[in-house]
């Protein structure tokens, strides 16, 4: 039997045995008492009775093994012609540093802390100086607009908001500090305190009483040192959409979350200590925070903090140059990055410049990998590109083909297979396991491994109603697929209303929200259709209320601007349609997957209660005009 069967049946027969072994590569101030706490069934916790400082285990403990001087950080800004190193030791002081402010500010154990940031060092400071404290931290992307902070801030109800003046995009300087304001104006919940780092791009006003200087909230202050913390209590929340347009705060631990980032770094990403490791996301999102920052420097790799793009900053050879310069292991990327680079770079010729013989594997997740941009990276990089599959939710990769453990054969479309402490099964509607071939629900047997969600933020019934009700005793994906006889997976589509745009996950329940408010809206739909970069966009199809009298081109230009203005610029909303109405049931239910059917170009059947066909083929009318619709009625 193959090493990865192995292991994965030693992690289903005896996961308090496995993961007992893996824990030890983390310091421990106490152990625990139950590796696996099964009392609160079904929601279960690891390494209870155990307490640990997750700080400590990423940057302390290594520069008292002597590894200070080791670079754990390079910063890498393009679009400011910045770059530097940050060694062990230093981030350490700046850690310290910054840990101390925030505790004179009086934030400590438990304590909540907004991070609205851009991809600065400052960031990652940032996140460890609240892991120092056992605060626990919450980054909001920076590609968000005040509303969906406001909604944030308002459910983690932090102490204090960390912030920067602005991000630095291709398309120019965009400032963050305005968007902040407005956000607290919005929330209900009272921020008594912002601290704001000031860019040299663009300095923000701060109001006096309430915001202070980032830098000079530090002079002064005591250094804090690392605060143990209970295994069980949560590191952090992220907020990812849902099915409706409130997000759900995932909440992560610290114990389990450190074993499991520590041992996926070797056992799927190959990635020893002193590697140089580098995932090209935005800690706004769960690869930046598993694999920019807490992955990589719990192993004592070598991370890559990158603000830039695959293109445009200045050209397609960006990742190339990063990897050559650092010389990165193994990379991490969304396959929409891949086809950015391939669209503007497809004779390789910005490839060519750079030698790449450091790179061991390319890593891509976010998305569903396309087969033809998976083979296209193999052919052009000549290392094995890993399709690797997971979920803000867990933390870290569900399927994967783990090198470290044994390099599997590649299928282009499949992540491979499920990764040892991961038990997955493909459900029909009664909860049967269908046979290979055939597609159904995915869903993961419970307990999901160490490192997954324990509940949402402040409502477990939430996390139990979305997650764990529909098939008892499994964590529904909300991915659907198939398995091959040999187990490999193929994720294929969603289950519900999240669409997937560039690798960010969106819900089109928040779009329909957003575009309801409009005066001249009456009703709309919003589905994803695929796009050849992106993957999906959103496409909004709106019925109007009678007496409108705006152009068709304003309405639009006003719809698209309402979601920049009440999602931000990473919804890349830019495609509605009027539309006379929607397909509904007689109870009067959207038919929104017939829609999501037609606009992925299947074949589909009309339901049989369908309130009136005719409006089916408007949609379908509508979407053949946009390019789509190219499946058949077949009943
Ligand atoms: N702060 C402020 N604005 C941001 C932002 C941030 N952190 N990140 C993105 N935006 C804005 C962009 O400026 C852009 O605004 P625009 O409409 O004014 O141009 C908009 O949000 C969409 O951004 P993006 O998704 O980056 O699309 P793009 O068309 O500018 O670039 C790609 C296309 C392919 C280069 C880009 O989508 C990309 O790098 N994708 C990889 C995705 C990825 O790494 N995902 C991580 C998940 S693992
Ligand atoms: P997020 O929580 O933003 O990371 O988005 C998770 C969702 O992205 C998953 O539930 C999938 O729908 C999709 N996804 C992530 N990685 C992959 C992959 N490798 N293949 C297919 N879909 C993926």
């Amino acid at each position: 039997m193959t090493s990865i069967r192995v292991m994965q049946q030693r992690a289903e027969g005896d996961p308090k045995g496995f993961w007992t072994e893996a824990a030890a590569g983390i310091s421990w101030h106490r152990s625990w008492d139950r590796v696996l706490d099964t009392s609160n069934a079904p929601l279960y916790r690891w390494f209870s009775g155990a307490e640990l400082n997750t700080c400590y285990n990423a940057v302390d403990r290594h520069v008292e093994a002597g590894f200070g001087e080791q670079v754990a950080i390079h910063y890498d800004s393009p679009v400011t012609d910045t770059a530097y190193p940050i060694t062990y030791a230093e981030l350490q002081v700046q850690v310290a540093r910054l840990a101390g402010a925030l505790k004179a500010e009086g934030v400590g154990k438990g304590d909540r802390v907004v991070i609205y940031m851009p991809m600065v060092p400052e960031t990652v400071y940032a996140m460890l100086a609240c892991a120092r404290l056992g605060a626990i931290h919450s980054v909001v992307f920076g590609g968000f607009a005040a509303a969906e902070l406001a909604t944030r801030i308002d459910d983690a109800k932090p102490r204090l908001v960390l912030s920067a003046s602005c991000g630095i995009e291709p398309s120019g300087v965009v400032p963050y500090k305005p968007l902040l304001d407005r956000a607290l104006e919005l929330t209900n919940h009272p921020v008594a305190r912002c601290l704001i780092l000031q860019r040299p791009q663009c300095e923000a006003t701060l109001l006096a009483g309430r915001d202070r200087d980032w830098h000079e909230a530090q002079q002064g202050v005591e250094p804090a040192e690392c605060v143990p913390v209970a295994a069980t209590d949560p590191l952090y929340i992220l907020y990812t959409s849902g099915t409706t347009g409130t997000p759900k705060g995932v909440v992560r631990d610290n114990g389990g979350h450190a074993v499991a980032l520590h041992w996926s770094m070797k056992a799927i990403y190959n990635i020893e200590a002193g590697d140089t490791f580098w995932a090209a996301s935005d800690v706004g999102w769960v690869v930046g925070h598993s694999y920019i920052v807490y992955g990589p420097l719990l192993a004592r790799a070598t991370t890559v903090l990158y603000e830039g793009k695959p293109v445009g900053t200045p050209d397609p050879g960006a990742f190339w140059r990063v990897i050559e310069q650092y010389q990165v292991k193994s990379f991490f990327t969304a396959p929409t990055a891949i086809r950015a680079i391939k669209r503007e770079d497809p004779d390789t010729e910005y490839l060519a410049r750079y030698n790449l013989g450091c790179l061991n594997a390319l890593y891509l997740a976010g998305e569903r990998c396309d087969p033809d941009t998976l083979n296209w990276a193999m052919d052009t990089l000549k290392v094995p590109v890993v399709d690797h599959w997971w979920q803000t939710e867990t933390g870290w990769a569900i399927c994967a083909n783990p090198l470290g453990i044994e390099p599997l054969p590649i299928k282009a479309g499949s992540p491979s297979l499920a990764v040892p402490g991961y038990q997955v099964d493909v459900l029909d509607e009664e909860g049967e396991a269908v046979p290979p071939g055939q597609s159904g629900a995915i869903a993961i047997r419970l307990p999901l491994p160490p490192g997954t969600l324990p509940t949402l933020w402040g409502d477990d019934q939430r996390y139990i109603d979305s997650y764990l009700s529909r098939y008892p005793g499994y964590y529904l994906t909300g991915d659907a697929g198939y398995q091959d006889e040999e187990g490999y997976l193929y994720i294929m589509s969603r289950i519900d209303d999240i669409i997937n745009v560039a690798g960010h996950r969106l819900s089109t329940g928040r779009f329909e929200e957003v575009l309801a408010q409009h005066p001249a809206v009456a009703e709309v739909a919003v589905i994803g259709v695929a796009d050849k970069l992106k993957g999906q966009l959103p496409l909004g199809l709106v019925v109007l209320k009678a007496g409108v009298t705006l152009s068709e081109s304003q309405l639009y230009e006003e719809l698209i601007a309402l979601v920049r203005k009440e999602i931000g610029p990473v919804a890349a909303f830019k495609l509605v349609s009027v539309i006379n109405k929607l397909p509904k049931t007689r109870s009067g239910k959207i038919l929104r997957g017939t829609m999501r059917k037609i606009a992925d170009n299947q074949d589909y059947v009309v339901p049989a209660t369908i309130e009136d066909p005719a409006a089916l083929d408007l949609v379908h009318n509508t979407l053949v005009r946009l390019g789509y619709g190219k499946g058949r009625v077949t009943a």
